[in-house]
């Protein structure tokens, strides 16, 4: 600060983002001593009643975070005004378990201290504790965020890696949010549990010559059994598969395995083993599931610390899904 002075005190503050939010892994250790006995409480019931919750809330606390930081901006309703992120086309498919358990947590917490714990706290810590749950790592986050007062749909797309970009596409999108090639292929292994639709990996098993064969570099038997379980993919938009095909609800390092025999599903899945920038870490992930974990824990602290929002420019909303201003 000294040596730029006045100038830099005026940069500092015109950009709220700049400063450096009060995160503390105790923060509500005072004001509200029961939130994480809470939190994990509702979270182990939720996950026991509907297991496809972790992966559910998992992508939530991604698509949440890598726009514009962790706020809870995913989780306002759209007005007849404006509409949300939530109803950004990307975000569709998000699950409503995982809606449905954030707004558990909150009306649990919200009943023992009113006011102080935000959703977006509430958001990242139920997705640490489901990644442990399903076996990942422990990770340790920190709370103190405040939750967003602007929620838009048109802030989504260019944040947010869609699987048939090219690399160079994706590894753009990941630095835009300060994050390395590394730190991308260890977040990507999240697609060790959970599932996609039919519909964002139909291009690569029926389009083109491959028809009846096998997309390059695929399994062609499991190549076979994707198009068997899509084959009325357009009737039926819900059919899916999982990510991970030998162990869909662990969260283990079988993804990078699966990527290096074949059983990739989507395109970008296929594509990190195989590119120059990524095809080493994936290999390191495979033969060493401590380094995915420690690198996946490490990269999910960074995108649950980025751009947190202060106590001027955001609030802990009563509801998560509206602003506390909201007036109908
Ligand atoms: C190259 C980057 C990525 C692309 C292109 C991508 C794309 C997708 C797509 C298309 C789906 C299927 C959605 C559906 O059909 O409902 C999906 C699922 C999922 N993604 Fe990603 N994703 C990426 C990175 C990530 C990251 C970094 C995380 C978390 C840290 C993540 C977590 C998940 C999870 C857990 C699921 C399963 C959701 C469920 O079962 O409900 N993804 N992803």
């Amino acid at each position: 600060m000294k040596s730029c002075g006045l100038r830099c005190l005026f940069i500092l503050l015109s950009f709220p983002f700049l400063l450096q939010a009060n995160l503390s892994p105790d923060y509500y250790s005072k004001t509200c001593p029961e939130f994480d006995q809470t939190l994990v409480q509702i979270v182990t019931e939720k996950q026991i009643a509907a297991p496809t919750t972790a992966a559910g809330t998992l992508r939530l606390f991604f698509h949440d975070c890598m726009v514009d930081g962790c706020d809870a901006s995913i989780l306002v309703a759209s007005t007849p005004r404006k509409t949300s992120e939530r109803d950004a086309d990307i975000n569709r498919s998000l699950p409503g378990d995982a809606f449905d358990l954030i707004t558990r947590i909150k009306t649990a917490v919200e009943l023992k201290c009113p006011n102080v714990v935000s959703c977006s706290d509430i958001l990242v810590g139920a997705t640490r504790s489901l990644v442990s749950m399903v076996g990942g790592p422990k990770i340790n986050v920190k709370f103190g965020r405040k939750d967003s007062l602007v929620s838009d749909m048109n802030r989504v797309e260019r944040k947010l890696a869609r699987p048939n970009m090219t690399m160079d596409h994706i590894i753009s999108i990941f630095e835009s949010s300060d994050l390395t090639v590394q730190e991308m292929v260890a977040l990507v292994g999240a697609h060790t549990i959970g599932f996609s639709h039919c519909k964002e990996f139909a291009s690569r098993i029926f389009d083109g010559e491959n028809q009846s064969g096998s997309p390059e570099g695929m399994n062609p038997k499991y190549a076979a059994e994707l198009r068997k379980l899509c084959a009325n993919y357009t009737k039926d938009e819900e059919m899916s598969a999982f990510n991970d095909v030998f162990t869909p609800g662990k969260f283990d390092n079988m993804y990078y395995r699966n990527l290096k025999h074949g059983y990739g599903l989507l395109a970008s899945d296929h594509a990190i083993a195989f590119d120059n920038r990524t095809r080493s870490l994936v290999d390191l992930y495979a033969a060493n599931e401590t380094a995915f974990f420690d690198a996946f824990a490490k990269a999910m602290v960074k995108v649950s610390e980025q751009k947190v929002k202060t106590e001027k420019h955001g609030e802990v909303r009563r509801r998560c899904d509206q602003y506390n201003d909201y007036k109908g």
